[in-house]
């Protein structure tokens, strides 16, 4: 049977406004989804306050305290797969994911990026583009493979940027595409996906 709603866990690092706006989306009936846990890799992470306002469960699972990366992951997957997660959403989270996860989730892990891949690929695709001068950037959604920000793309939405536009400026549209852009992917993608069995 194919599960309507299906769980999956957000990885982030940071702000975490992507993920308020999955949760959003979610709560508003636009995405088909429930989110199971919030992963983040620091306790730092603004996401981790977002996450105990929205009554949403999340966890830190910090790298340095590990051995390895693969230790790392497999304590991550432990707890996914703890609380039956279908699916992982990266939103904004600043590591490379590594052979255990990808493993445990093949074409079943999503990232979000701030550039028209392939173009800027890698950790400043905002400024790069804006640096550039090029006249238009935009955001891209893609199943994650081993390389950085080189999975299939499942859907795209370009941005101008016009000429009074500060980087500042163009962040701003950016990220406000990408709270549109993400749910809309996110509930086309689950949609298609069977259920995961373990
Ligand atoms: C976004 O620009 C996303 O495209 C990139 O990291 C940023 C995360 O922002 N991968 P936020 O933490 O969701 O606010």
């Amino acid at each position: 049977m194919n599960r309507q709603v299906k769980i999956i866990a957000v990885f982030a690092s940071g702000n975490g406004s992507n993920f308020e706006a999955i949760a959003q989306s979610i709560k508003d009936g636009k995405v088909n989804a429930k989110i199971g846990l919030l992963v983040c890799d620091n306790e730092a992470a603004f996401a981790l306050k977002r996450a105990e306002r929205l009554g949403i469960p999340s966890t830190v699972f910090e790298p340095k305290t590990f051995d390895n990366k693969l230790a790392y992951e497999k304590a991550v997957l432990k707890e996914l797969q703890k609380k039956n997660v279908e699916c992982i959403v990266l939103a904004g989270y600043m590591r490379i994911i590594g052979k255990i996860l990808l493993e445990a989730y093949p074409n079943r892990i999503i990232n979000i990026h701030p550039s028209l891949l392939p173009n800027y690929p890698g950790r400043f695709g905002i400024k790069d583009a804006f640096e550039d001068k090029v006249t238009k950037t935009g955001v891209s959604v893609h199943l994650v493979d081993e390389g950085i920000d080189t999975g299939p793309i499942l859907g795209q939405e370009e941005v101008a940027i016009d000429r009074v536009d500060t980087l500042e400026s163009l962040e701003e549209k950016i990220h406000a595409v990408e709270h549109e852009l993400y749910p809309k992917v996110l509930q086309e993608y689950l949609g298609k996906l069977k259920e995961k069995k373990e």
